[in-house]
């Protein structure tokens, strides 16, 4: 079969090295964008009078045609045409006749591949800000019903403070609030136009690319012909945005997959959300939340792969390029398909309540409570924490907690403890008080709660 461009050639590849060559298996996914940019890119070769009007009408005829059978997936391709661009020129060609041959004026494959690019990561970044606003309202709903639901805090995952666990879901709810500001911030580079800039340096042709990139939704045009056809910093910083995205949710996702164990029994997996074992009859496992911490090794790895395809490449285009396309499809797909599990999840967990407000109470978590307490009454907060260390030494020993500790024992220690030592040892009130800029005190997350909905 003679290739679109097999004027300079004797022979043609064999079949397998047409294979390895083509990329039509996976760009054909651009099929929509990759026909839009040719009905503008038509629209203006005849607004500049480089076409006829005739000419014009019936190519952007012939690519409405084949966008409606794009649409009804009736669009056959052939590896033998390589690339989704020779792939559809060939089709249109089909279709009206040589005329179609006269799309490809002023144009190359290395701007209309980045073109597609701009445009389908465009329409993705947009929908993936949807889809985190989506799982942070599912969040701030949660957190509205447990401002007074009190849980362990932890550091190095040792109980450190009793936290309120409305307090513990914004935090993050607020993680997410960066990484949309990160995905929105970012669509201001991925929104300039390539096309025009031709294979390398621009054209001979009268065109008008700020006309083309108006009609595309562009902001700005790329000044650069050869920045515009070679790099690919809009696809590292989308998975870049989307690797610490992804880093959020795996933090999380381990999180939900502790405390659903036997051991913490903080939260209930939704049925919906969770599997079982094909030998254990018992076991109910939270598949979900542990896919999507494994899916975040894919979206560095693809960020990776990536920097490192980019990592030493001559300008302008060079085919290596061809390998940007199936880590951010892969991407793309991964992370919404994450964001929006994760959301069904959140919406579905049963808080264990009790449970939660029980391991409270079985802990020392309180210690800071009783040191903070000789502080406000004179001692130095180090003197204090020495005092206090002594006294949880003495509980363990006799295998006790701060709460059970007689008053004769608590004056022994400090002539400043009174009988209102008990009320600061609540946790409930320990964690009640915390009401400092950004503390997990009730009050205070009542007021993140209000910020975290104005924001959404
Ligand atoms: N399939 C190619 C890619 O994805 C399109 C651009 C090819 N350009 C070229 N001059 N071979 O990068």
């Amino acid at each position: 079969m003679k290739k679109l461009w097999g004027g300079r050639f004797q022979k043609t590849p064999e079949a397998w090295v047409d294979e390895f060559n083509a990329s039509i298996t996976f760009d054909k996914q651009l099929v929509e964008e990759d026909i839009q940019g040719s009905l503008v890119h038509v629209k203006m070769l005849a607004k500049c009078g480089i076409l006829t009007k005739e000419e014009g009408e019936a190519i952007e005829k012939g690519l409405h045609r084949l966008l409606e059978k794009a649409k009804n997936g009736e669009l056959e391709y052939s590896v033998q045409y390589e690339d989704i661009h020779l792939n559809i020129e060939k089709m249109l060609i089909d279709e009206i006749g040589p005329i179609g041959g006269k799309l490809h004026t002023s144009r190359s494959r290395n701007d209309q591949v980045a073109t597609d690019m701009h445009l389908y990561l465009k329409k993705h970044v947009e929908a993936i800000v949807e889809l985190i606003r989506e799982l942070q309202k599912a969040l701030v709903n949660k957190a509205e019903q447990h401002i007074e639901t009190i849980l362990p805090g932890y550091t190095h995952l040792q109980r450190a403070q009793p936290v309120s666990f409305a307090h513990h879901l914004l935090a993050y709810f607020w993680m997410l609030e960066r990484d949309k500001s990160r995905f929105t911030e970012s669509l201001k580079r991925i929104n300039i136009s390539p096309l025009g800039a031709a294979a390398l340096a621009g054209t001979t042709f009268p065109i008008d690319r700020k006309y083309t990139a108006e009609l595309l939704g562009f902001d700005e045009v790329y000044l650069n012909s050869l920045d515009a056809v070679s790099d690919r910093d809009f696809i590292v910083e989308f998975m870049s945005n989307s690797s610490l995205l992804m880093i959020h949710l795996s933090r999380f996702c381990e999180e939900l997959i502790l405390w659903c164990s036997q051991e913490f029994q903080f939260v209930e997996m939704d049925d919906a959300y969770s599997t079982g074992s094909s030998i254990m009859p018992q076991k109910k496992n939270p598949d979900m939340a542990e896919l999507i911490r494994g899916k975040s090794g894919r979206v560095v790895g693809n960020l990776v792969g990536l920097l490192t395809v980019l990592k030493g490449l001559p300008l302008a285009y060079n085919k290596d390029l061809q390998e940007d396309k199936e880590g951010m499809f892969d991407t793309v797909k991964t992370v919404e398909g994450c964001l929006q599990i994760m959301t069904g999840m959140i919406e579905t967990l049963k808080v264990n309540k009790e449970q939660m407000e029980k391991s409270v109470k079985q802990d020392f978590s309180n210690a800071t409570e009783l040191a903070d307490y000789l502080a406000k009454k004179g001692l130095p907060f180090r003197e204090a924490h020495e005092v206090v260390g002594k006294l949880v030494y003495k509980c363990i020993q006799k295998g006790i907690y701060l709460l059970d500790l007689p008053l004769e024992e608590y004056k022994e220690a400090s002539s400043l403890f009174e009988n209102d030592v008990y009320e600061v040892l609540n946790p409930y009130e320990a964690v009640n008080k915390r009401n400092s800029l950004g503390g997990t005190g009730f009050k205070e997350v009542k007021e993140q709660i209000n910020k975290a909905k104005a924001i959404i």
